[in-house]
């Protein structure tokens, strides 16, 4: 069993789309715990921290003002291997390229307009985790279906 915490966000486009339920009842039903969850507008700042790999690409400026236009959904997700899982089920990032069935294939077209984000690595997801949520954000519970999801 490798039960990892990963980073995900539901970005302004989905949230102005009201797509925020449909995204996160798929992470639900798929079974991942939501052990932290908030809306906010990201400040410039963060945003920059955020997505500090890509500073100075030139896709940067736009990428910047897209994630800061509006409010997001935060989340943490835990589950078996969540980080590389929750990728898989948001598609690739230009919705294009996406498999059917995935998040960014089923309700986006194209790259800028993505509507998700996810921690692309286990370290990335501790990082971002620690930039947008406090300790006292983040709940550990347990589940009564977890005896049904996994195998002990
Ligand atoms: P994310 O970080 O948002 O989960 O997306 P990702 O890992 O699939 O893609 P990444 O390479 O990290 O890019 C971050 C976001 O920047 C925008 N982007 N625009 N115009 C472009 O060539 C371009 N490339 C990336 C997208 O919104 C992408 O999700
Ligand atoms: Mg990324």
């Amino acid at each position: 069993m490798m039960i990892e915490q990963t980073f995900v966000m539901v970005k302004p486009d989905g949230v102005q789309r009201g797509l925020v339920g449909e995204i996160v009842s798929r992470f639900e039903r798929r079974g991942f715990k939501i052990c932290g969850m908030k809306m906010m507008r990201i400040p410039r700042e963060l945003a920059e921290r955020h997505y500090e790999e890509h500073r100075g690409k030139e896709f940067f400026g736009t990428l910047l003002s897209y994630i800061t236009s509006g409010p997001v959904v935060c989340m943490i997700l835990e589950g078996e291997n969540a980080v590389s899982v929750v990728r898989t089920m948001m598609g690739k990032t230009n919705p294009q390229d996406a498999l059917p069935g995935t998040i960014r294939a089923d309700l986006a077209q194209v790259t800028g307009r993505n509507i998700v984000h996810g921690s692309d690595s286990p370290e990335s997801a501790r990082r971002e985790s620690n930039l947008f949520f406090n300790d006292y954000e983040l709940q550990e519970y347990r589940k009564p279906d977890e005896e049904w999801l996994f195998e002990r």
